[in-house]
């Protein structure tokens, strides 16, 4: 029977200590092994995180070669299981040794139920943060958490996110929809001083353009109709933190006059207010507009355009990332099969050249959804290019089976014609017999002339 205990395999030969120790660690789901060889079977079969495993097996129950054994196969096979030793108790040399190979603890008998818990519980401590741990590492492919990327110019990107972010510069990220703004923009926060503290977004798009003082700045009571109460702005509630302007280049014109003396100054006047509030945030800005297209137009300040753009982080759209395309395909078919309990083991040839020659217009959003609605859809072990929704004319014809039979239904009608429709003649022109060229006129629903 499965349950969520953890697994604790017992190595020892004593029945009479096997059942006691069974008895004990009914917290754990308990295996027991009398032999080496019952041990190794128990290990590649359960992956236990702990064992604790007597020193002396036969058949040299007196010795301690066979356990020695024991702990070099179980470390190669299996290099994360804990090993906790069981010695007699005036054998502290060889517990040590068993240490030194590998072994994670020693303890000595006779057996006191109370210490090896605490001793067990110790490793299977250890063995959990690990575990986390590697887990974690396998999710870090660049150095940044959760960025997903192998292409040059990203992993570029992603070290000077790292060299940025302990400074104040504020950073603007430039890029089409879904490019991974938002992501790079957190990223650049959590590696910042400033982490503990929060990262507040405001959609410059989002919010209509007479709130949009009192949304960044906050109000006084009173300051309008409605204003009931004091209100801190979103600048103010980033205190210490991080302010990221999302969509920029959408600020309204009279806004960035404001904002820009905001960041000249550092210090805000709520609406209604006279006090001029100190306030201390990082900004990162992002925008997929053309900031200097628009200053050249005059829809953006220059001066507004050079201050935030102290830095200027320009973000290639995934049609141009070499590598990225099929690396975060996998990446999110990994996490929404996982999500879903399905076992898919990747995509077909015909869908992977699909992921490969698509534009991804909506770049990494897109391949997302692509790839969620992909894993939803798959009825095999493959995703196919038709799962994700990329069935164009160009790989239709890339359809070994769908180009012969175009083929094979051309050279029928040009065979027919040429004979004017007598069926023998076409027969012995294709080189087929009558009976298979009825068959085929069947399958292609080809008009006879005289039909
Ligand atoms: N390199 C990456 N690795 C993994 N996931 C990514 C990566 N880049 C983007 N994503 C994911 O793609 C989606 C879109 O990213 P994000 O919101 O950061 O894009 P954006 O550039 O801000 O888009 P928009 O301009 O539309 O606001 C998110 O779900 C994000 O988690
Ligand atoms: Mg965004």
């Amino acid at each position: 029977m499965s349950n969520n205990k953890p697994k604790l395999l017992i190595v020892e030969d004593d029945p009479g200590l096997q059942s006691q120790l069974r008895w004990h660690f009914d917290q754990y789901e308990v295996v027991v092994a009398g032999t080496r060889e019952e041990a190794i079977a128990a290990v590649r079969l359960h992956e236990p995180p702990i064992i604790l495993q007597d020193l002396g097996l036969p058949p040299d129950d007196e010795g301690v070669d066979e356990g020695f054994r024991c702990i070099r196969e179980i470390s190669t096979l299996s290099p994360t299981s804990k090993i906790i030793v069981m010695t007699g108790n005036a054998d502290y040399e060889n517990a040590v040794r068993a240490v030194a190979m590998g072994a994670y603890d020693f303890y000595q008998k006779p057996v006191e139920e109370e210490t090896l818990d605490l001793i067990l519980q110790r490793a299977y401590h250890m063995h959990s943060l690990e575990e986390e741990n590697r887990i974690q590492q396998e999710q870090d492919i660049t150095p940044l958490n959760g960025v997903i990327a192998c292409d040059p110019s990203m992993l570029k990107i992603c070290r000077t996110i790292e060299k940025l972010a302990p400074s104040e510069v504020t950073c603007t990220l430039t890029g089409e929809s879904g490019t991974g703004k938002e992501v790079l923009a957190k990223a650049l926060h959590r590696l910042s001083p400033r982490k503990d503290n929060r990262m507040v977004a405001i959609n410059c798009a989002a919010v209509p353009e007479n709130l949009m003082e009192s949304e960044l700045f906050g109000y006084e009571k009173g300051a309008f109709t409605g204003a009931n109460k004091r209100t801190l702005g979103k600048v103010e509630t980033a205190n210490g933190g991080t302010l990221f302007l999302d969509e920029i280049g959408d600020m309204p014109l009279p806004l960035q006059a404001k904002l820009l003396r905001f960041l000249q100054e550092r210090v805000i006047e709520r609406v209604g207010g006279r006090e001029e509030i100190p306030v201390d945030v990082r900004v990162v800005c992002a925008t997929n507009k053309n900031l200097q297209q628009m200053v050249a137009e005059n829809t953006f300040r220059e001066d507004l355009y050079y201050r935030i753009c102290e830095m200027e982080i320009r973000i290639p759209p995934l049609r141009d990332r070499q590598g990225d395309k099929l690396l975060l395909a996998r990446h999110f078919l990994k996490k929404y099969a996982e999500q879903n309990n399905q076992t898919i083991t990747g995509f077909t040839s015909e869908a992977t050249e699909a992921i490969e020659a698509y534009s991804w217009p909506g770049n990494i959003r897109e391949m997302e959804n692509r790839v969620k609605r992909g894993v939803v859809m798959c009825e095999n072990k493959q995703i196919s290019s038709e799962d994700l929704g990329l069935i164009s004319e160009e790989s239709l014809n890339l359809n070994l089976r769908q180009v012969r039979q175009n083929a094979e239904r051309a050279a029928i009608l040009r065979a027919m014609s040429m004979v004017e429709g007598n069926i023998s003649a076409t027969a012995k022109l294709l080189g087929v017999t009558r009976p298979t060229l009825y068959d085929l006129i069947k399958k292609y629903n080809i008009q006879l002339p005289n039909d």
